[in-house]
């Protein structure tokens, strides 16, 4: 059977940066995001008998690292299924892939739901997310529609992703900003076993509990002030912890802090822009919809970004029956 899905990518307000168990992915802390409408991968999935090995090709191009952890979740997927046969995966990003923007996320969600229902799994929404995350951490916050949280269990059956509200809650708009195209130096998945090794993971770890309920209370009261300043601070606050590690990971590029500071100087003049930062150089910026025209004026005006891409609060994976 062949099926296609189609995966939103996810900014997490509240990032997951290392985890307790490297095999299932089970991560240090919960995290929240939003399913981003314009950040997509479609993958078609077929299982066919006359194939003698798994086929992955994703944007046309067959990528090694990528590819052994597509199959390595296939996998997965055969155990659940209880079949042997080898299958074609066509993955396709309509965005850049490492450099920020998390297309493990949709890349892993969307191979999940696609490679599932071509296997002929009926998985519950709770399931599917299990799966992602075994691929993916932050895939099983892709499947869940709108305003996710990935809920801190000890185990695989209580580690996945549950919606907090649906994508209409609230119009907050993420604009990324491309400021480079060159990709990461340090896979995420590599990178965080570094946690550790920081003197600030203690602190980060201490204080995530508190700052996912007042999160989660900003979203409740949709105070955009409170959300943006702890999503701000969020974000610095693991790349702190990425600074100090060792080695030390640097995942910014000049026209990463350029835009910090432009963030900060609107806000000094009296716009509510905040930003986040994944792993990679591109930046996200959280505004509210009735200033989404300002802020993107301002940023035609900026020669070190390169492409700007307008995301608002989306539904989660779904099967594409057209295809
Ligand atoms: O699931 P991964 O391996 O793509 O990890 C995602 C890690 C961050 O993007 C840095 C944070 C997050 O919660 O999305």
């Amino acid at each position: 059977m062949k099926k296609t899905a189609v995966a939103p990518s996810n900014i997490a307000f509240i990032k997951y940066w290392g985890r307790k168990d490297e095999e299932l992915r089970l991560p240090e802390n919960g995290s929240i995001s939003m399913c981003l409408s314009e950040l997509k991968t479609t993958a078609t999935v077929e299982f066919d008998e006359s194939l003698t090995s798994d086929s992955v090709t994703i944007g046309g191009k067959t990528l090694e690292s990528e590819v052994v952890r597509a199959v390595k979740h296939l996998d997965r997927i055969r155990k659940l299924a209880g079949i042997k046969t080898f299958a074609k995966v066509v993955a396709e990003n309509n965005f850049p892939i490492g450099t920020g923007l998390s297309s493990s996320a949709s890349g892993f969600a969307a191979l999940s739901m696609a490679a599932a229902h071509a296997a002929g799994l009926s998985l519950s929404e709770k399931e599917l997310s299990i799966l992602a995350r075994q691929g993916s951490g932050s895939a099983c916050r892709s499947i869940p529609d709108g305003f996710v949280e990935w809920l801190d269990g000890d185990s695989s059956d209580s580690s996945y992703a549950v919606s907090l509200y649906p994508p209409d809650y609230w119009d907050i708009i993420d604009i990324v900003a491309i400021v480079s195209e060159g990709r990461k130096d340090i896979a995420t998945s590599e990178g965080m076993k570094r946690l550790s090794t920081s003197p600030f993971a203690e602190a980060r770890k201490a204080g995530i509990k508190n700052k996912i309920t007042e999160l989660k209370d900003a979203l409740n009261k949709k105070d955009f002030t409170k959300f943006g300043e702890i999503s701000e601070a969020e974000a610095l606050n693991m790349h702190a912890v990425m600074l100090t590690s060792t080695p030390s990971l640097i995942y910014w590029t000049p026209g990463t802090l350029q835009m910090m500071k432009v963030v900060k100087k609107l806000r000094s003049e009296g716009m509510e822009v905040y930003f986040t930062i994944n792993t990679g150089q591109d930046i996200h910026l959280l505004v509210e919809s009735k200033y989404q025209s300002i802020v993107e004026a301002k940023l035609k005006d900026l020669d070190f970004v390169k492409q700007t891409i307008v995301n608002r609060p989306a539904n989660g994976t779904y099967l594409d029956q057209k295809l």
